[in-house]
């Protein structure tokens, strides 16, 4: 029997005296964790909970595993949202190999985010997250060749989803698709993004959509964002300056960030029903192409990151740069005059985000992540604020919310996996 983990590995050390000698699903440990509404799956999966820490194991041919290990591993290295791998055991004599991931944090599988009254109709924002994780896999030269709901962990992200990959022992990375390579995938996830569709609906969880229907548009949603993160544009002279700095301004807004610009001599510019000669341009038209960055987490998680050292997910980002920009414009009321960016940033990390973190209390802070709750909180401001015709501030507006809100999120949408204490 052989253990590979990749540092650090003194974390899953502890996971060395299991009963690896014994078939997966035989297994009875204290240590092992069941995990409500997860995704489906071909091979024996099971959670085991250690020092902390929970890790997801998978039994599977050895060949299969070492692959997977592989892939997780270069998805780690490019910045993909993936799951973490933490090893393989191979070598078990008679038995498969069991490839070791972290549990993702926070995660709902889709059958989870479909069982819970709370998010209301998810099928829209699991279509958003799904088609942005598969644009940013294929940007990144990664063909899945098993892309489906099941194979995707979502995470709340202020309210929209957040997509990672879960399964990747099927995929192959290479350094750019062909739009075959690409097409075949689409095809794929069209027909299992279907299927899981219909078995919602057969246990009657399904909200009334067609899945057929959802899945072609959730199709038709990855073109559209390919396209407008990779099309190449004809500019005319005169508007290249504001037609470059819109479609940066678009890729940014669609939490993306540009690495490259060229602009290649397009010789003159045909204007609508003109010739080059007439159309009266001149020369100097460019062809413009953009390259998307993939090795980054998403352009308003990069700046938080820098402003105030908080790691998001990037709707969350957003948000928080949003609410950061408020409070600037409040110190600057104030103090009648400008106030430094960085001092504002620092000021609504200490007075603000981490006052209102700080007061979460203990038992409901394993329902969301902390800057989802954060989030909520600022949401729930508004809503209270809207009824009561003032402004009713952050810490009231938080201490109603961890009266009447955050008690209501429902424990399993939210599992952490950790162990119960
Ligand atoms: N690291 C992990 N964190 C959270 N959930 C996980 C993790 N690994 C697997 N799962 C859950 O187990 C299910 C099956 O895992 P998967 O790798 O897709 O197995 P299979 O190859 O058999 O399809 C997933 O749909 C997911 O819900
Ligand atoms: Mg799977």
């Amino acid at each position: 029997m052989r253990f590979v983990f990749s540092p650090p590995a003194e974390a899953a050390s502890g996971l060395l005296d299991l009963s690896w000698h014994e078939p997966l699903e035989e297994w009875e440990d204290e240590r092992l964790v069941e995990i409500r509404q997860r995704g489906l799956s071909r091979h024996p999966v099971r959670f085991v909970a250690e020092a902390g820490v929970v890790y997801a194991l998978k039994e599977l041919d050895a060949r299969l595993a070492r692959r997977e290990y592989r892939l997780l591993r270069s998805l780690r290295d490019l910045g993909l949202p993936a799951v973490e791998v933490v090893g393989v055991v191979v070598d078990r004599p008679g038995l498969d190999a069991i490839l070791v991931t972290r549990f993702l944090d926070y995660s709902s599988s889709y059958r989870a985010l479909f069982a819970n009254a709370r998010y209301g109709h998810p099928t829209d924002r699991l279509q958003d997250a799904l088609v942005e994780l598969l644009v940013r896999l294929h940007l990144a030269g990664f063909m899945w060749g098993d892309c489906s709901l099941s194979n995707v962990l979502f995470r709340m992200d202020a309210g929209a989803f957040a997509a990672y990959l879960v399964d990747a022992e099927t995929a192959e990375l290479h350094p750019a698709l062909s739009e075959g390579q690409r097409g075949y995938d689409l095809d794929l996830a069209r027909e299992r993004i279907a299927g899981e569709l219909f078995d919602l609906q057969a246990a009657g969880t399904l909200p009334p959509v067609d899945p057929i229907e959802v899945a072609d548009d959730t199709v038709r949603r990855y073109h559209a964002l390919w396209d407008e993160l990779t099309r190449e544009e004809i500019l005319h002279p005169e508007d290249q300056r504001y037609r470059i700095a819109d479609r940066l301004r678009r890729i940014n807004s669609l939490g993306f960030d540009v690495d490259e610009v060229e602009l290649v001599d397009a010789g003159p510019v045909a204007g609508e029903g003109t010739t080059p000669h007439t159309s009266g341009n001149g020369p100097g038209g460019a062809r413009l192409r953009v390259r998307t960055r993939v090795a980054e987490p998403g352009h308003h998680r990069r700046i938080l990151m820098a402003r105030t050292g908080l790691g998001a997910q990037e709707n969350q980002a957003r948000r928080l740069l949003n609410d950061i920009a408020a409070y600037r414009g409040y110190l600057e009321r104030v103090k009648g005059g400008p106030v430094p960016e960085v001092v504002a940033s620092n000021t609504w990390l200490a007075e603000v985000y981490e006052r209102v973190v700080r007061a979460i209390p203990a038992d409901l802070r394993d329902r969301l992540d902390e800057v989802e709750i954060f989030h909520e909180i600022l949401e729930h401001r508004w809503f209270l604020s809207e009824r009561a015709g003032r402004d009713v501030g952050t810490t009231e507006a938080a201490r109603d919310y961890f009266d009447s809100v955050l008690p209501t999120v429902p424990e399993d949408l939210t599992e952490t996996g950790r162990p119960p204490s």
